[in-house]
């Protein structure tokens, strides 16, 4: 007997990526590899018949979520624990005075050049730049950190920060940076394009009235009152892929961290192993007893973090609220662990309906690589409280 309606959707499946918001402007502001598309949160947003009220992504990475509401009209809590994610969805998710943004963007690209004093000591970024590169990219952000007014300085600074990078010998493989030599664009041109373009692209943006907040703050413990969300709309990190804070190193060591209030990650889920004893004892009951025993000791922490932050998503969702969560499932040398299954046990034991697991994208699960021990699914789980 199946347990939950399993329905395959592949039509969906690239909108479980950040590959369409490429195109998007705004949404594009910043390459976010483990992001969705704006167009996934606009058809949730259709099929849960939603006009007005108040969106929650718990794990808002860079904002898409947030934007999209911005330009429904739905009201908009998103909560992160990376400063690049909370920073860009800030930056992404504000009002602009474009005359003034441009007058910054000139005064910036025509400012006359001075060698920075001092480098940053992290070795990191001292590999992944050419020397005159690191120098540039150091004086200008200089210039931008003295900028009064916070908005325009960190709408540059997200300009800087996503060219400093395409300047860079830097190559994003999967959780590690590697570095690849190669001739390298110069950083002042690829800066005013992409100002330029950004101030652009918010005069043709349609966004409406409503509120898009953006803060520092741990899914698993919510500061919001308790049966006020009428809609969940998020992606937490995908088992055994929970690793890749250190992918944004570069972006986050030497351009956030003068920002006020960026944290350092500490509480990513699936890295605690607080309490777990107390906790997998709850995680056992969730899951039908059994099913813990039989799974790889490395999954216990995620689901014991996914537990709570299921909790807190009933906390606050009033009754009736929808929730649309794509999630992967988790590949082991000993074959598949199914967290779209897992996880929506989880939500039926703590009240939620499981209306319906849409299958949008399915991968081979590998064994050193070449030997198949099954498939993996990347799913949309749509839920009800
Ligand atoms: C799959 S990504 C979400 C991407 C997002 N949907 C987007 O389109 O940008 C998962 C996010 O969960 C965040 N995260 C991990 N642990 C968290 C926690 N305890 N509380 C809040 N966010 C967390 C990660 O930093 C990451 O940005």
């Amino acid at each position: 007997m199946a347990e939950f309606k399993l329905i395959e959707k592949p039509e969906w499946g690239p909108l479980a990526t950040f590959i369409p918001n490429k195109d998007e402007p705004v949404y594009n502001w910043i390459y976010y590899k483990e992001g969705f598309s704006k167009e996934l949160v606009f058809r949730l947003a259709e099929m849960f018949s939603l006009k007005r009220g108040s969106v929650l992504d718990p794990f808002c990475g860079v904002g898409t979520t947030l934007l999209a509401c911005k330009q429904l009209g739905l009201n908009s809590f998103g909560f992160d624990v990376h400063p690049v994610g909370v920073f860009s969805s800030r930056v992404k998710t504000r009002d602009y005075d474009t005359e003034i943004l441009r007058q910054e963007i000139k005064s910036l690209i025509k400012a006359k050049f001075i060698h920075p004093h001092k480098l940053p000591d992290s070795g990191i970024v001292r590999r992944v730049f050419p020397r005159h590169t690191l120098e540039d990219a150091v004086f200008f952000h200089d210039q931008i950190m003295q900028i009064k007014n916070h908005d325009v300085r960190d709408f540059l600074l997200l300009g800087l920060m996503n060219v400093a990078v395409k300047c860079s010998y830097a190559y994003k493989d999967g959780a590690v940076i590697k570095v690849r030599k190669k001739p390298v664009p110069p950083l002042r041109d690829m800066l005013r394009r992409q100002l330029f373009r950004m101030a652009k692209d918010l005069g043709n943006f349609k966004t409406q009235e409503c509120e898009a907040f953006a803060d520092f703050g741990d899914s698993r413990s919510l500061p919001l009152e308790s049966g006020t969300i009428d809609a969940v709309i998020t992606s937490p990190p995908y088992l055994n892929k929970i690793e890749y804070t250190k992918v944004y190193e570069i972006e986050q060591q030497l351009f956030l961290n003068r920002i006020e209030g960026s944290p350092a990650v500490r509480s990513y889920i699936g890295l605690s192993l607080n309490r777990l004893e107390q906790d997998s004892s709850k995680l056992e009951k969730a899951l039908n007893y059994g099913t813990v025993k039989s799974l790889p000791m490395e999954t216990i922490p995620y689901l014991v973090d996914m537990f709570q932050a299921i909790e807190e998503m009933h906390r606050v969702c009033r009754n009736g609220a929808k929730l649309g969560i794509v999630v992967g499932n988790g590949c082991f040398p000993t074959g598949v662990v199914d967290s779209d299954i897992l996880l929506s046990r989880m939500a039926e034991s703590l009240g939620f309906t499981v209306d319906k697991i849409l299958v949008l994208n399915k991968r081979w699960c590998t064994r050193n690589r070449t030997e198949k021990v099954g498939i993996t699914r990347e799913s949309l789980l749509l839920w009800e409280k």
